[in-house]
């Protein structure tokens, strides 16, 4: 059984194939999202009292502990990538553990126009002197390689990108990696949040 509506997006996605079979993906992380009301569902868990102890406040304590450790060494500007974006929380912990020093355009890429819109203004209102400027880019991930080039200037030469949230579990981590390492150059950095079992 499949719901009509992740019936219909499938279809508007296409199919991949193996040998002689038509796959449609209905584990794809795309169909979580793709009505407002889903979105906000993902927004609400943060509502969920355990969920958000256990799961976003550790990472955010995580991210507030370590991250300024890697980043407050950078004395040039560069593109912060907030990869599944999501609502921005993370991306906002992050610059507000930074010294003043440290200069980024925050660029957050997401499928979901929604959430890029949600995290682009978040970081706006957040008013850091950390941030020269704001990027907002509505993609697939797995395009990392074109975005980082694209990304890359002569004003921003560094690319850190995050990947928070485990979004990574809900990919076959290794396709995932290679696709985002791709366009990596040596000091580049990823930071990846990921819950362990
Ligand atoms: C589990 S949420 C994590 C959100 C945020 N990073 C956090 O830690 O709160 C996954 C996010 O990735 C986005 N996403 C899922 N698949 C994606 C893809 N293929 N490319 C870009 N974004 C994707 C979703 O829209 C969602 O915002």
């Amino acid at each position: 059984m499949v719901h009509e509506m992740v019936f219909k997006e499938c279809i508007k996605n296409g199919y991949s194939r193996e040998s002689a079979h038509r796959v449609w993906d209905i584990a794809s992380h795309d169909l979580l999202y793709i009505t407002p009301d889903l979105t906000h569902g993902f927004l609400n868990l943060k509502k969920f009292s355990r969920y958000k102890t256990n799961v976003i406040n550790r990472e955010l304590e995580l991210v507030k502990r370590h991250a300024p450790k890697f980043l407050s060494a950078f004395q040039e500007p560069f593109n912060l990538i907030d990869l599944g974006s999501g609502d921005g929380t993370k991306a906002t912990t992050l610059i507000k553990s930074l010294p003043k020093h440290v200069q980024l355009r925050y660029c957050p890429v997401d499928i979901n126009r929604q959430f890029v819109d949600i995290s682009s203004s978040v970081i706006h209102r957040l008013n850091s002197p950390s941030v020269s400027s704001i990027k907002p880019v509505v993609d697939k991930m797995q395009n990392l390689a074109d975005i980082a080039g694209m990304l890359r200037n002569s004003k921003y030469q560094k690319n850190v990108s995050l990947l928070l949230g485990s979004t990574i579990a809900s990919f076959e981590i290794n396709d995932l990696l290679f696709e985002l390492s791709k366009d990596m150059f040596r000091n580049d950095m990823m930071i990846i949040g990921n819950g362990i079992r």
